[in-house]
């Protein structure tokens, strides 16, 4: 029988903070979504960027609404999920998912700290994901995450198929490439080992300048198929679009979004080297 949906979930993450991730999650969300892929957007941070970002690009409506932390609460995500556009839904970032790793524990502590119970800690969203059955209903759910090990990772990557991970070419995001990667092995040994990195998103590369050129090569030497091939520039239409929205009629914007489309073509084909799943036509 043909599955209803693809039902992948993808988490977009790297141990360092501003390579990305929301952007990319935000606009691989898009593009899909555009393609016909029904698509739901988890906000794992706090900050609530990527929330913020689809607020401004499509005068989303988030007062009122029921967000992360609500879902958390009700160990569901069903009556968190907001409509965005046509196959397009988000579970609103909340403030409140600070208190995240207070709640899990006051679960466990409910449980009265039992073995059982601990499992709530790192496998709550795993849990939530299974219960509400949402591989049955969306192609891709994509968790945009925050860059620090913590029990939010934890709780990604047990409940996560794939990973993507942006990296910058500069030294230190290429160092922190290494410790993503060491605790993703330290994950699928441990807590999923099914989860698998899809790829490294060479990001933000300024081919111009010399070390930026030599760092894509040392991380393609040493990660080989691993990096895509398809490279996200560092473009100020992006910065505008964070600002103002995504706007197709600010100048470059249409030869801006085909490098997003090519990272989701790219995703694709990626995907269904691993699955056997044929995506594109
Ligand atoms: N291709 C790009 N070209 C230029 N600027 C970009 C590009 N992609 C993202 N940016 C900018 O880089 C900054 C960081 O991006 P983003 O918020 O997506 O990173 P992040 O990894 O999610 O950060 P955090 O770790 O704080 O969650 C933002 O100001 C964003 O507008
Ligand atoms: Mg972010």
């Amino acid at each position: 029988m043909k599955k209803l949906k693809l039902g992948y979930v993808m988490a977009i993450n790297m141990f360092k903070g501003g390579v990305g991730k929301s952007t990319l999650t935000q606009l691989m969300a898009d593009v899909l979504s555009a393609m016909g892929f029904k698509v739901l957007v988890i906000d794992v941070d706090p900050q609530g960027t990527v929330t913020k970002k689809f607020q401004r690009q499509y005068d989303l409506e988030v007062i009122g609404k029921m967000t992360l932390f609500d879902a958390v609460i009700s160990m569901s995500f069903l009556g968190s999920i907001t409509n965005i556009k046509e196959n397009l839904d988000i579970v609103i970032g909340s403030e409140q998912m600070s208190r995240f790793t207070k709640v899990l524990r006051d679960m466990w502590r409910s449980t009265g700290f039992s073995d059982e119970g601990e499992e709530i800690f790192w496998n709550l969203f795993n849990y939530m994901i299974n219960n509400d059955d949402l591989r049955s209903q969306y192609d891709f759910v994509l968790f945009d995450t925050i860059p620090t090990v913590s029990e939010f990772t934890d709780n990604v990557y047990v409940a996560s198929d794939f990973l993507v991970i942006p990296t910058q070419t500069e030294q230190d995001s290429i160092d922190n490439l290494h410790s993503t990667v060491n605790n993703y092995r330290t994950a699928v040994k441990e807590v999923n080992s099914n989860l698998e990195i899809l790829g490294i998103v060479p990001y933000l590369v300024d081919t111009r300048l010399k070390t930026g050129k030599e760092l894509l090569i040392e991380l393609q030497e040493e990660y080989g198929d691993m990096v895509y091939s398809n490279v996200v520039n560092d473009k100020g239409v992006v910065r505008r679009w964070g600002r103002e929205g995504l706007d197709k009629s600010i100048p470059h914007s249409k030869k801006t979004y085909q490098m997003y489309v090519n990272i989701v073509v790219e995703t694709l084909e990626r995907l269904e080297k691993v699955t056997g799943e044929k995506l594109l036509n």
